[in-house]
């Protein structure tokens, strides 16, 4: 990605992140203005100091003025000079828990207010948190007469108390946009920097820092509950959740954390169920974790309903057992689909490489036979069998590459369970007033 210190970048809002932000690309070489409303703000950074206190944000602040790389302004119409415009205004809560646009309606509709005449191109990256659809649906209509000014998205992931470090040495950088020359010139701001930028479309981009924020919430919030029952337990929950951390193939990992079908099996659910039953004998609510099973049933329940939806008369199935490479059938969710389906009159046969009815035994057979006492009828024994006998599939397990061939091959419809989440299945509801 090609660097460019020419830049000039304009800063709108000189908070937690627009200063630091104007400050640490100040350091790293371009021309900066911070352009604030709030004439205390401007003037703290014309005299050299933050307003505010970060760590390490004094001195940079201080050198970079005195360089001249870093100036600030009450003045809107200073961002003529500016290639790039970073939105770095407040998003904060309104009282049902949407977030306020108002400072971001006013900073753009000002902004605009500055385009006429304009001869130069400008990249609006709006770097404030914002739900997914605003940059679309709020920010581009306010310059939609401005050919030459295009939106991205730049979410910040930095930290109050380490903002400094975290802009240099980034967890994550995020651009998002539909011109891919936009994208590339707000993403090439941040080449000098340790981490490779991310470029996605532009809802992507806003919803990456949603997703981001409600991971980090929710590992805090799944520590918190564990480490309490752990001490309720005299346990050392320290030493719970470091060594838990110590797993980084299955816990501090990737694993588990792609959109797909919802959790079966004998363990999962199971040991949830004594955890939660564990926490209430101690009189401890632990909402977390309890409302882990209904949010996977809401999940089974959306599948469901997907494929009650469908037009199809035949449904074939492939994959029976919870997840591919067994032939466990204990708690596999895909019974309860075929349940639900059969129970309102649909036709499906069902194929899985690993199960042949007559060899289930134990409370695996026991299983089977309670939830569809005839489910011998309904398993084909060959791939090929399904694929024939189906007008819809559904994949309701990992393929081995041998039958995704077929599948692809055999042209019928497909709803795929594992690899794609449901949600795209729900009609786009933006949610700006
Ligand atoms: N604070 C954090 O740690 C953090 C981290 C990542 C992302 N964010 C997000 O970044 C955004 C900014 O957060 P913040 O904490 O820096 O907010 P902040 O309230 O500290 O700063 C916002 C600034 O915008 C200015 N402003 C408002 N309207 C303006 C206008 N019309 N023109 C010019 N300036 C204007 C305000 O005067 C204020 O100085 C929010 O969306 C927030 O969710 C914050």
């Amino acid at each position: 990605m090609q660097q460019n210190f020419e830049l000039r970048v304009a800063i709108f809002g000189l908070g937690y992140v627009g200063c630091v932000s104007a400050a640490c690309l100040a350091e790293m070489g371009y021309g900066v203005i911070g352009i604030d409303c709030d004439e205390k703000k401007v003037g703290d950074v014309l005299n050299r100091r933050p307003p505010f206190f970060e760590p390490g944000l004094e001195n940079i602040v201080k050198s970079n003025v005195a360089a001249g790389r870093l100036t600030a302004s009450t003045d809107v119409c200073a961002v003529s000079d500016a290639d790039i415009a970073l939105l770095c205004v407040g998003t904060p809560s309104a009282a049902n828990g949407n977030i306020s646009l108002d400072q971001l309606r006013r900073v753009v509709a000002s902004i605009a207010e500055t385009l006429a005449g304009r001869t130069k191109p400008l990249v609006i990256a709006v770097r404030s948190t914002v739900f997914p659809g605003t940059c679309e649906e709020v920010v581009t209509p306010l310059v939609k007469d401005y050919p030459l000014v295009t939106v991205v998205a730049n979410p910040e992931f930095l930290r109050e108390g380490t903002a400094v470090h975290d802009f240099m040495q980034p967890s994550l950088v995020v651009v998002g946009g539909h011109n891919r020359a936009s994208v590339e010139l707000v993403a090439s701001l941040y080449a000098p920097l340790p981490k490779t930028p991310s470029l996605v479309d532009l809802r992507t981009a806003e919803m990456i820092k949603y997703a981001c924020n409600a991971f980090h919430a929710t590992k805090i919030a799944f520590a918190n509950e564990i480490g309490t029952l752990s001490s309720c337990m005299a346990i050392e929950p320290g030493q719970v959740l470091a060594t838990l951390c110590e797993d980084t193939k299955l816990n501090a990992s990737p694993a588990y954390l792609k959109p797909g079908f919802a959790f079966g099996g004998s363990c999962l659910a199971k040991d949830l169920r004594a955890l939660n039953y564990g926490a209430k004998r101690l009189d401890l609510h632990t909402p977390l974790l309890e409302s882990v099973l209904p949010s996977n049933n809401q999940h089974l329940d959306r599948a469901m309903q997907v494929l009650l939806d469908l037009p199809s008369k035949r449904l074939g199935f492939l994959g029976l057992a919870f997840k591919e490479n067994t032939d466990d059938l204990r708690e596999s969710r895909v019974v309860n689909l075929l349940e639900g389906l059969l129970g309102k009159g649909r036709s499906v046969r069902i194929f899985d490489p690993h199960i042949r009815i007559e060899n289930v035994y134990g409370s695996n057979k026991s299983f089977i036979l309670r939830e569809i006492p005839h489910i011998a009828q309904l398993m084909d024994n060959t791939i090929e069998e399904t694929l024939q006998w189906a007008d819809h599939l559904v994949i309701s397990q990992k393929l081995s590459p041998e039958a995704d061939a077929k599948v692809k091959a055999c042209g019928l419809p497909i709803v795929d369970l594992v690899s794609s989440s449901l949600a795209y299945l729900h009609s786009n509801s933006p949610a700006f007033a």
